[in-house]
């Protein structure tokens, strides 16, 4: 979960391009930043602890000198973060530097017979085997790049993306199950774990396959494939707004993409998405399972609730990490929908993989459409809710759930209402929810500063809602929170409450609303303080969050919205940076 690029080009010197590059990709990993930069045959290293901005400000990256570069962010998984561990790691005659983004499964065998062989490491990370490596096979082949990276490629094993710069002025990469893309331009070529590293500068793209090695030398790109064969990969125009991520007049991305719902939950419904195949698919199909991670999960949990209850579909909804456990009944006639906003998470792409294997048919809803799990699937609908920078997933959750509403309306003949009348409605009900942000900033105001625990209580289909409200507060404010089922209450969590908690509770006025009550009276009775969402005012809410009267199975889309900005306001509270939680990463491309 690291962000690597490769800079080759006229446009202006690598410096300063590859700092705006991984500004751009800093989503992926922000625990230290590093670039390499070929200058009169020498290879300059520049690398430090902190986000991009902070390092560049410090060691001024953007200065060093030279056309042609390699540059990095780390999301640290081998080696603490430090200095030395940051990214781009020298070979021991430092005539080879090397970024990489993964994890090298075997570098400890590889790392014992590098030192056998003289070699001297200096960091802690699995990735410095591959600089060692790459300058032990490029002496062995007489100084041969394609010859060193594909050696390096068959020794190494793991999930990896790699790029090298090489003091001859050659740069090449290879990839095994992590993404690395070319960009092309007249006057650049670019090696990228994502499109942002290079859109500013062009939109054309070649998604490298599986087991490709890529070398740039003299303004040209060739590509081999695992048999060592030069392949032609096929160029991809790439959308341009997928690289417009402004912030426009907000603090921070994560209350400016929470502010835009409003407008881009109607976006998979302008372009042409493919609902109806989606939903031929699910009609033949045997068996139904949905898969995801973190959000991309609990929007898969409502997504259960609502093909039972309205389209009377049975389906099984597990966790992607979890997914490889319970795929023993997955067969040629069952189908996957995998959910993902990047489309690039590890534990989704393995499930989907073995899903595959055992010839299933893949359905996916997934924000990026060039993404590795639209690639890989049979049919995608995309969330088309433009770039979510901010690590917590806000629009994206609201569109995956939009997405699955539709499903849901389709194969259920209109059994839910959801046609654009109705989601027209739902769109000012959101608009009047966000209007609510400065009440909301009030009432967190007016909780003391160091709450310890939250919990949030739902039932049926709001209790997907309470997993995701707590996941958010987690993620942003660092506060322990636990989405419960209220029902389960008395079967123990009700022992952690006392006048010290804090309790939100889903409750519209719907089937769910008496039960919900009664729980609330249990948690009151303990001395807690309540905060009620819902409709219906009740006097067991010490703050009340009115929504506004709807059919009830909308509930979802309208009261996660209020717990997003909450989540927002209890990590401003804390002074801490919602856009980049610490030990997190946008994109979690490892397993
Ligand atoms: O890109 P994906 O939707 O596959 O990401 C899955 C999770 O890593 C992601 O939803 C994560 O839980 C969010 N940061 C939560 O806000």
């Amino acid at each position: 979960m690291c962000s690597i690029i490769g800079y080759s080009g006229q446009l202006t010197l690598a410096a300063p391009l590859l700092v705006e590059s991984l500004k751009k990709m800093e989503y992926r990993g922000y625990d230290s930043v590093g670039i390499a930069t070929l200058n009169k045959g020498n290879i300059l290293v520049s690398k430090g602890v902190g986000k991009v901005a902070e390092v560049d400000q410090q060691l001024h990256l953007n200065e060093l000198p030279g056309e042609i570069g390699i540059g990095h962010t780390r999301w640290a998984t081998h080696g603490g973060v430090t200095d030395k561990n940051a990214h781009p790691h020298y070979s021991c005659s430092a005539n080879i530097a090397v970024v990489h983004n993964g994890i090298i499964e075997n570098y400890q065998e590889l790392k014992v017979e590098l030192e056998n062989d003289g070699h001297i490491f200096k960091s802690q990370t699995d990735s410095e085997v591959i600089a060692h490596l790459l300058e032990l096979n490029y002496e062995k082949s007489n100084f041969n790049v394609r010859e060193t990276m594909t050696r390096t490629f068959e020794r190494i094993r793991g999930s990896f993306a790699f790029v090298a710069v090489f003091s001859n002025g050659t740069i090449a990469g290879a990839r095994y199950d992590e993404p690395l893309i070319i960009g092309i331009s007249s006057d650049a070529l670019f090696l990228s774990s994502d499109v942002l590293g290079f859109l500013k500068h062009t939109d054309q793209a070649i998604f490298l396959d599986n087991g490709d090695i890529v070398i740039v030398e003299n303004k040209q790109y060739t590509i081999f494939d695992n048999q060592q064969t030069i392949v032609n990969r096929p160029v991809t125009q790439v959308a341009w707004e997928l690289g417009s991520s402004e912030k426009g007049k907000f603090a921070h991305y994560t209350i400016k993409e929470i502010h835009e719902q409003s407008e881009t939950m109607l976006k998979p419904f302008v372009t042409s998405n493919n609902f109806e195949l989606f939903c031929k698919y699910l009609n033949d199909a045997s068996n139904i399972y949905i898969t995801g991670s973190g959000t991309s999960y609990n929007s898969g949990l409502l997504g259960k609730l609502l093909l039972s209850k309205f389209a009377k579909k049975k389906s099984e909804v597990y966790m992607s990490s979890e997914f490889q456990y319970f795929s023993d009944t997955v067969e040629p006639l069952s189908v996957v929908i995998a959910i993902s906003q990047s489309g690039e998470t590890a534990d989704v792409l393995h499930s989907v993989k073995r899903a595959k294997e055992k010839g299933a048919k893949i359905l996916s809803i997934v924000n990026i459409p060039t993404s590795s799990l639209a690639r890989m699937s049979d049919c995608y609908i995309s969330l088309d809710c433009g770039p979510e920078i901010g690590v917590a997933a806000t629009k994206s959750f609201l569109n995956q759930l939009m997405i699955l509403y539709n499903i849901v309306c389709i194969l259920s003949n209109n059994n839910i209402k959801f046609d654009s009348k109705e989601r027209k409605k739902l769109q000012a009900m959101i608009q009047t929810v966000l209007n609510l942000d400065n009440k909301i900033k009030t009432l967190i105001n007016s909780l003391h500063h160091d709450l310890k625990d939250i919990y949030i209580l739902g039932r049926s289909i709001h209790y997907p809602i309470a997993l995701e409200g707590s996941l958010k507060i987690k993620e942003l404010a660092y506060i322990h929170a636990e989405g419960i089922a209220a029902g389960e209450l008395k079967h123990g969590p009700l022992a952690l409450i006392d006048k010290e908690s804090v309790v939100i509770v889903l409750n519209p006025n719907d089937e769910t609303y008496q039960d919900v009550v009664s729980s609330t009276n249990e948690i009151k009775s303990r001395g807690a303080f309540i905060i009620g969402i819902s409709d219906l005012h009740n006097d067991l809410y010490d703050i009340f969050i009115e929504l506004p009267k709807t059919d009830s199975y909308l509930y979802p889309l309208i009261e996660i919205i209020p717990l997003q900005i909450m989540s927002y306001y209890l990590a401003i509270q804390k002074q801490l940076d919602p856009d980049y939680p610490r030990n997190l990463a946008k994109s979690v491309t490892v397993k």
